[in-house]
């Protein structure tokens, strides 16, 4: 088998891309390790930045979004019982985009298979041959047969777990970690959000984040320890636990009922780079990891697909490799920029358990610089509603 691009990874990168190339005429096959059920399974973030909006209209899945998604120009932030809210119009001039990651998958699938998209499901032993070379071949193997597809280009979009990043020799790569000493535990029900905007809630007992998917879905975390599990926190101590973080007005407004899923994520920061080796790019979280403290990690993802959509139409198109050549550099500045945000926002809001009752008042005394500062604000929001690419 031949194809123009070898896309590892059926995740929303993965499909993106692909999508976009064709809308283009150029060529993709996408290897997804797992079944198309288990992909839409999963539940992520639901922030869509504008950049990510643009990418999804252009290529020709920006309809739904725009019908069922919710546009938020502002985002609340607490802590105690104090509560103010950023506005993002005013400091910039684009709203964000409340929509699961999950639907955006959903979309993108259904766009790939009425357009013929070839995606190969299940295939295991996925192995990137000659990535160095000008002939880079991926070999796989999906019902018991070994197979080889021969491509231009590799685009790993393969994920954290996947095998792209760890085809580049380490001897040419430097990977860059922080892992947080704590998780996040989700809740998604089915009941209407606590607030019309998101709350991330600062408070002594650990962070809290409401979020929601529609008015009748809601999305709520709690920063838990690492050795918690989904299974030790009944719906109850949950809610319990999300009304004392929240202020005591929100707490009391809460409507609570039976979760629909509950999981634990911990968080980590994590970059690799170079994002390239001779014709293999990486993308999304094959490269990279935010906490999810900000929604960064689709967004971030979509900032590398547009990079190198672009870089590809420049050489199919033109015949110029200029994009391609800049494609890790060009990504990385964005990546850091946002990988920055991230870990600020996730380091203001957070308890860390060695965290000494001085570093405490600093927190809450940059949250009280925040509420009070327009420039702290203007920053803050031009973070949260996208860097632009
Ligand atoms: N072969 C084929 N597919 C693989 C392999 C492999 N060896 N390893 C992993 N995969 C698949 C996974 O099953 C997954 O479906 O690659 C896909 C990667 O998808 P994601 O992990 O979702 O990563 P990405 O598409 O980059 O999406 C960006 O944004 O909010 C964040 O982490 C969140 O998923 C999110 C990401
Ligand atoms: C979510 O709705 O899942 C969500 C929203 C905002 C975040 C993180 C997660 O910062």
């Amino acid at each position: 088998m031949r194809t123009q691009v070898a896309i590892i990874g059926g995740g929303p990168s993965g499909l993106l891309l692909s999508q976009l190339l064709h809308t283009r005429g150029i060529d993709s096959v996408v290897l997804e390790r797992q079944t198309k059920a288990y992909v839409l399974q999963r539940i992520r973030a639901g922030v869509l930045e504008q950049g990510l909006l643009d990418l999804m209209t252009e290529a020709g899945v920006g309809e739904r979004v725009y019908r069922e998604g919710f546009a938020h120009d502002g985002t609340l932030l607490s802590y105690g019982d104090e509560m103010f809210r950023i506005d993002f119009t005013e400091h910039t001039d684009k709203p964000v985009m409340v929509y699961g990651q999950t639907e955006v998958t959903r979309d993108l699938y259904e766009a790939r298979e009425a357009t013929d998209g070839r995606l190969v499901f299940q295939v295991s032993d996925v192995e990137i041959v000659g990535a160095d070379t000008d002939s880079p071949k991926v070999q796989y193997t999906v019902d018991g047969a070994r197979q080889t597809l021969a491509c231009d280009y590799v685009a790993g979009c393969d994920g954290f777990h996947g095998v792209s990043r760890k085809t580049i020799p380490e001897t040419l790569r430097k990977d860059y970690e922080k892992v947080y000493p704590f998780g996040w535990l989700g809740v998604l029900s089915r009941t209407p959000p606590v607030h019309h905007e998101l709350i991330y809630a600062n408070s002594e007992r650990g962070f809290a984040l409401c979020s929601m998917r529609n008015e009748a879905l809601s999305r709520y975390y709690i920063q838990c320890r690492l050795d918690d599990r989904p299974e030790d926190w009944s719906d109850q101590a949950f809610w319990d636990e999300l009304r004392r973080r929240i202020p005591g007005e929100q707490a009391a407004r809460l409507v609570t009922g039976p979760s629909i899923e509950k999981s634990i994520a911990p968080l980590r920061s994590f970059v690799t780079e170079p994002m390239r080796w001779g014709r293999l790019f990486l993308c999304g979280d094959a490269a990279h990891i935010v906490p999810p403290t900000g929604a960064k990690g689709l967004n971030t993802a979509a900032s590398d697909v547009h990079y190198l959509y672009t870089g590809l139409r420049q050489v199919y198109e033109e015949g110029d490799a200029e994009g391609l050549d800049r494609y890790s550099e060009r990504a990385l500045a964005r990546v850091w920029k946002t990988e920055r945000f991230s870990w600020w926002f996730s380091t203001l809001m957070h308890r860390f358990p060695d965290q000494t009752e001085f570093e405490y008042k600093i927190q809450l005394a940059e949250i009280e610089f925040l509420r009070t500062n327009k420039a702290a604000q203007a920053a803050m929001a031009q973070n949260y509603v996208g860097l632009p690419y």
